[in-house]
């Protein structure tokens, strides 16, 4: 079977854990140059050396996207290095675990910030070298909780909700110059950050509010960014894809 992403350049944000980490090796094996952008130097080497020891192609560039310049950085490097960009996946992202009013307002700044005001950015500097191609698949990593409330993530409700309309925004703006720019919604995916933020047993409840019975992998979340990065979704633009368990089919 031929590569799916042959020589296409893709950058993940938050490339280094979870989901991202996912997509990262997803996309090697189908022959994409992936740029992996993340915080930890430690983390985002060890899977750069190991994608490369897989015979794929990855490179770490360290970024923090709550920072406007280390954003402005990893496009313009990228573009350097690669020439171009015909995959932006904004996958960073923090979850949050407290009442509205008992959250600080620099924690609710943290969120939207992480979470959302990086997509903006992401994507500013990102669509004119999209625009010159002529071509580029922008995913955003939204969330069920786009879709739907959930105790405790009142400002991670709020930035996954905005990601999903910013997103149809886009894709509208964007059409005519051949971008295509669309979200994923997984459910509740066992990653670091369901892991750090919830104990054993609220997890095995958790995974029963899925009429799948179970979590999702990340994994089963990276084929869906493969397919929307690919040109098998060549139709597909200003939509999402849940990949949630039927979680918000109920
Ligand atoms: N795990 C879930 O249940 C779930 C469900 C729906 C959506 N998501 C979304 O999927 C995305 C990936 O999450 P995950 O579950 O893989 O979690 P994760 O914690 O394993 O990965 C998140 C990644 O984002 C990075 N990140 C966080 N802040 C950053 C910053 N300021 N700059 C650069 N990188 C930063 C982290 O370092 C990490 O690599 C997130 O946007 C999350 O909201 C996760």
């Amino acid at each position: 079977m031929p590569e799916r992403l042959k020589d296409r350049v893709a950058i993940i944000t938050g490339g280094t854990s979870g989901i991202g980490e996912a997509c990262v090796y997803f996309f090697s094996r189908e022959g994409a140059q992936v740029v992996l952008a993340g915080r930890s130097e430690e983390k985002g080497e060890k899977i750069q050396a190991q994608v490369l020891q897989e015979g794929g192609r990855a490179l770490f560039l360290r970024t923090d996207v709550s920072r406007a310049e280390d954003i402005k950085n990893l496009i313009q490097q990228t573009r350097e290095r690669f020439q171009r960009i015909d995959v932006l996946i904004n996958n960073a992202g923090i979850g949050q675990q407290i009442p509205l009013h008992l959250m600080e307002e620099s924690e609710w700044d943290r969120v939207l910030d992480i979470n959302l005001k990086s997509v903006f950015l992401c994507c500013k500097y990102t669509i004119p070298v999209m625009q010159e191609q002529k071509q580029g698949s922008i995913i955003n990593m939204a969330s069920i909780l786009g879709l739907v409330g959930f105790r405790g993530a009142g400002a991670y409700n709020a930035s996954k909700g905005g990601m999903r309309l910013l997103t149809r925004n886009l894709a509208l703006e964007y059409a005519k110059d051949g971008i295509r720019v669309n979200t994923i919604c997984p459910g509740f995916i066992e990653t670091p950050m369901l892991e750090k933020e919830l104990d054993p047993e609220t997890l095995k409840a958790m995974a029963q509010l899925h009429p799948l019975g179970r979590l999702g992998k990340p994994e089963e979340v990276a084929g869906a960014a493969l397919y929307l990065a690919s040109e098998e979704s060549s139709f597909v633009t200003g939509t999402d894809i849940f990949v949630d368990g039927g979680y918000t089919a109920q």
